[in-house]
């Protein structure tokens, strides 16, 4: 199979593309490494998964830009398989810079979908939307408060599915942006045959994952625990998500590759589910637990549109896709330790 990951540098791009590599598959990877510039700040090693691919023989690595249409078009013509994973990643950068989140994002997506159409071998698209389409409807949701976390009450006690409203509410550019490849990719199905599926994900975390303050928290978490920088928590820490390691996530992709006929134009809540939900106190405490060790936190304001619990019902994911998170959060947090304490040189 010829499988092509744009933004294949990146977090979760890259372990796709080495799930698929080493499979026996024929990986390409299209990425501008531009994560860095996007959202402002990085460690200074936007090589590192782009160097660390460059140790599979069946990856070819292309540098390239989704929003350059002629370039998408060339890269993507001769593929089974493409999972679209490029894009501009933070909600606080869209908030900045609204256009190029909307270009990177929107016509990003849109860029390769209208690749796809043309291609000759009418591919399998994977894309990688959100949980924050359904923007502050969210929040209509009622929660109850506990000591150190906020939880659904029984109306949404298995969390949030596929036909929650994306309507009249706000959503923030990158919740716009995102959403607007999400219906392209569902139209792209319906209008003209592709064979699209929509992963509207929560948080994801594992290695190689170079998460931010303002994107990527399960591991900016653990990385500023393990080298001893400081944590802000925005509202009170009490925000709970579930939590996927990623490659419990590339097998749920992989499921929708296999049966993409079948399943074409389909949407999908993917996350830990109800069963692997966890606070920000409750991972700060986890770390201290798994590493001896806990940054001096400090508390700030709300940040627009946060969610103060999102639990996605993957109840379709696992019975269309017979697919079941395997890696829980005591497991996952622990990979994602051991990755971050062997490779710390990294995040100076
Ligand atoms: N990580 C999560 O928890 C999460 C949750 C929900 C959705 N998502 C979505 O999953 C996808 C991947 O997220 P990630 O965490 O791996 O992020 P990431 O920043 O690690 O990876 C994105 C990659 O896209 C590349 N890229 C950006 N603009 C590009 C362009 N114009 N052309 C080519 N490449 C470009 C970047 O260089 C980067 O390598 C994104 O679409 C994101 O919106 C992620």
């Amino acid at each position: 199979m010829r499988v092509l990951v744009t933004g294949g540098a990146g977090f979760i791009g890259s372990h796709i593309a080495e799930f698929y590599a080493k499979n026996g598959d024929d990986v390409t990877v299209f990425d501008n490494l531009s994560r860095d510039n996007l959202l402002g700040k990085g460690y200074g090693n936007i090589n590192y998964n782009w160097n660390y691919l460059g140790g599979f023989e069946r990856i070819k690595r292309i540098k390239g830009d989704v929003t350059n249409f002629e370039e998408t078009k060339n890269v993507a013509k001769d593929n089974d398989v493409i999972i679209h994973v490029a894009a501009q990643t933070a909600v606080t950068a869209s908030l900045t810079a609204p256009q190029t989140d909307f270009a990177t994002n929107a016509l990003g997506t849109f860029n390769v979908l209208e690749a796809a159409r043309i291609s000759e071998t009418n591919p399998a698209i994977v894309y990688t939307s959100t949980n924050k389409v359904y923007g502050d409807n969210i929040n209509r949701a009622k929660v109850v408060e506990g000591a150190n976390r906020y939880a659904f009450d029984e109306t949404f006690k298995s969390g949030v599915s596929e036909d929650f409203s994306i309507d009249r509410c706000e959503h923030t550019p990158y919740g716009c942006s995102k959403l607007a490849g999400d219906l392209y990719a569902q139209d792209y199905s319906k209008t003209y045959g592709l064979k699209t599926g929509v992963f509207r994900m929560s948080c994801i975390y594992g290695t190689r994952q170079f998460g931010v303050e303002d994107q990527g928290w399960v591991a900016w978490f653990t990385i500023a625990t393990l080298t001893e920088k400081p944590i802000t928590l925005y509202g009170d820490g009490k925000q709970v998500r579930d939590i996927l390691y990623v490659e419990d996530l590339v097998r749920a992709f992989d499921s929708f590759i296999q049966r993409n006929t079948a399943l074409s134009g389909e949407v999908f809540n993917i996350g830990g589910g109800a069963e692997n939900t966890i606070s920000l106190l409750e991972l700060i405490a986890l770390l201290e637990q798994l590493t001896g060790k806990r940054s001096p936190i400090s508390y700030r304001d709300w940040r627009p549109s946060d969610q103060k619990v999102y639990v996605s019902n993957i109840s379709k994911a696992r019975q269309a896709l017979e697919w079941t998170p395997k890696v829980n959060p005591m497991e996952g947090v622990k990979k994602l330790v051991n990755w971050v304490s062997k490779n710390k040189s990294l995040f100076n």
